[in-house]
């Protein structure tokens, strides 16, 4: 059994360690482990703040029942019901008749999906209370990161901020509290990068809400709690995120540019429409030959920028491989109605440039239709109507003489 640890006066961790977890979820590698963080605090009223993954019920319960009998626990929060958090709330409020549970609106609604039962819950909103006996818990609504039905719970008297999964790192060494490392460092960045960092702007906004609060101690459902140095990793997620409050109001607009080209003829195309796009406006160019660029740096410029352009020739009635590379890790979330285009070469079928501009309109860009297209090696004609389409472009995306 794990045993439960005491983090202040009546607030235990009822961690279940995963140090040999080496891919979480299907979607990150986990080189150090990982822990599913829920806290119980033991006051008139008790409450426990979210639980474990499905499967870890066992360990989990043993741990609780040693701290108190389940039939006294009062309130069940649920700050986020990803699965790992929540996996086990069917087991719980088969021992724990007496509670209530807590969450967003779409976190209530989520939950009966998980469990696929009914039960007593609490809805709140920003800034509700719930009233322990000598302590007060407070809701911060914090949606998108990374779900819509996230919230964070503050404790003033203990000024501990519960957090679910922001500021959190799939990162295990066996220590509860946070012992400063450069695998520590790098897990807290990739946990950014992976979860959080297609919601930026919803970072900058908790940010904002918490920025106020005294905080002696952040407890994140993943990782170590953050004791000390929480000033710096606060700083360090707006410093990633302060692009997405930047965007929009510079001087001049930003274009990325994301090419591939076989015999330079679509980048021929690409010079064309740039051209265009210059003569119609002071713009801020990065382009990018996706042969040699790192996928996940475009993904990062067009996180500054105003408008996309992709460049791709046909190859087998498609685009070609390293262009779905690209627009495989491009979120869905991240660049809604930003303008966007497609332009591209090709031998006899030419299908590259609308399958590219399809996957952006899934991508929810707002596709200008009808990019450039050339056979082959683009004529005077096919580079006068790039040339145009760059015009029509710089138009769209604002900037413009
Ligand atoms: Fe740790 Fe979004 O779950």
């Amino acid at each position: 059994m794990q045993q439960p640890t005491p983090i202040r006066n009546d607030v235990y961790w009822l961690g279940t360690p995963n140090p040999d977890l080496r891919v979480f979820d299907v979607v990150m590698r986990t080189p150090f482990g990982t822990s599913y963080n829920s806290y119980l605090i033991k006051d008139a009223k008790v409450a426990v703040i979210d639980i474990v993954k499905t499967g870890r019920w066992q360990q989990y319960e043993q741990s609780l029942r040693s701290l108190v009998d389940p039939s006294k626990i009062d309130y069940i929060v649920l700050q986020h019901t990803e699965p790992d958090h929540s996996g086990c709330l069917p087991e719980m409020l088969a021992c724990a008749p007496n509670a209530t549970v807590v969450g967003s609106r779409s976190a209530i609604t989520l939950a009966e999906q998980i469990c696929n039962c009914k039960f007593r819950s609490m809805a709140v909103k920003d800034g509700d209370e719930i009233d322990l006996g000598s302590r007060r818990l407070r809701f911060i609504s914090a949606p998108f990161l990374h779900w819509p039905d996230t919230i964070f719970t503050y404790s003033p008297s203990d000024k501990i901020l519960f957090t679910c999964d922001f500021l959190g790192a799939h990162f295990w060494n066996g220590n509860l509290g946070l012992s400063r490392s450069a695998d520590h460092d790098a897990s807290f960045r990739y946990y950014y990068d992976a979860i959080m960092s297609p919601f930026k702007p919803y970072v900058l906004q908790a940010l904002d809400k918490i920025k106020s609060l005294e905080i002696d101690m952040v407890a994140p459902s993943h990782g170590p709690v953050l004791d000390h140095d929480i000033d710096e990793f606060v700083r360090r997620y707006y410093d990633w995120s302060k692009v997405a409050a930047e965007r929009g109001t510079r001087s001049r607009k930003k274009v990325v540019v994301a090419e591939c080209s076989a015999y330079g003829n679509t980048r021929l195309l690409g010079d064309a429409l740039l051209d265009g796009l210059r003569s119609a406006g002071e713009f801020d160019i990065e382009r990018f030959d996706l042969q040699s660029a790192d996928p996940a740096a475009v993904v990062s410029a067009l996180e500054a920028a105003d408008g996309f352009l992709v460049g791709s020739p046909t190859f087998n009635r498609d685009a070609v491989s390293v262009v779905w590379g690209l627009l495989g890790i491009v979120p869905a979330v991240s660049f809604r109605g930003m303008p966007a285009a497609a332009y591209g070469s090709y031998g006899w079928s030419g299908e590259a440039v609308g399958n590219i501009e399809k996957r952006l309109e899934m991508l929810n860009f707002k596709v200008i239709q009808g990019g450039p297209r050339a056979m082959l090696v683009p004529s005077k004609e096919d580079l006068e109507k790039a040339r145009q389409f760059g015009v029509t472009f710089a138009a769209v995306v604002g900037g413009g003489k």
